[in-house]
């Protein structure tokens, strides 16, 4: 799906990931969207773990090392994206902790209305298929109707969505590798996040015009 906005869709993918799961996602989320027309930022949030934690898990101690070069999130990715898609896994049914502390750091653009207007969507991972994907997405999604965001969930808009049945937002189970009904469920809510976007965008440039 290309888009025909007056400038290209700016879209900040931040998230979290400890063992790789919502890396894994992001990154198909991020260089969807640009397939999609979207300039793209992939952001990383900060690891606050102590690092014996990090050392005690091979899967976790790869992960930080394979995102290294992820540039971590700032304020400046947040004002400056039209449309945000976050990422977390679930710990005990909610957002994990460096996640929401990113998001806690937002409150000066917040108070500013800087945070408003802008789409907001979700995806997460869990070690178990009931394990509280939908809860983190839906804690997640309060936080985005606090910042005055348009919410952009994936319903089942479409037979790569159906497909999936992940209507809060593109999640994994650690039953398996992320497979490819997943991958392709990531690519189409980053596909409906941009034109969404592009949609506000071309319509606010045509109201001021
Ligand atoms: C402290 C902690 C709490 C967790 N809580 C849950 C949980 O409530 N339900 C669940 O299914 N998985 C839980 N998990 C597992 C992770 O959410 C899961 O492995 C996820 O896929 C990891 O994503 P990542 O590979 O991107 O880090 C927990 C993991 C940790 C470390």
């Amino acid at each position: 799906m290309s888009v025909n906005a007056v400038e290209p869709v700016k879209v900040a993918v931040i998230f979290y990931s400890a063992t790789g799961n919502v890396t894994t996602l992001a990154r198909q989320i991020a260089e969807s969207a640009e397939k999609a027309g979207a300039e793209v930022r992939l952001r990383r949030v900060a690891e606050l773990a102590p690092q014996a934690a990090i050392d005690s898990n091979p899967a976790w101690a790869e992960n930080i090392k394979a995102i290294a070069e992820i540039p971590e999130a700032t304020h400046d990715d947040v004002e400056w994206a039209d449309a945000l898609l976050f990422g977390s896994p679930t710990r005990f049914g909610n957002v994990t902790s460096q996640l929401k502390q990113f998001l806690d750091t937002l409150g000066p653009l917040w108070f500013q209305g800087k945070l408003a207007d802008k789409v907001y969507s979700g995806f997460a991972s869990a070690s178990g298929k009931h394990g509280g994907n939908e809860s983190t997405l839906l804690a997640l999604y309060n936080s985005f109707h606090h910042f005055g965001g348009i919410v952009v969930a994936p319903g089942y808009a479409n037979e790569a969505l159906f497909a999936n049945a992940s209507p809060y937002g593109v999640s994994h189970w650690n039953g398996s590798d992320i497979d490819e009904t997943t991958l392709t469920a990531a690519s189409a809510q980053a596909e409906r996040v941009v034109a969404t976007a592009a949609a506000l965008k071309a319509g606010r440039a045509a109201a001021v015009a």
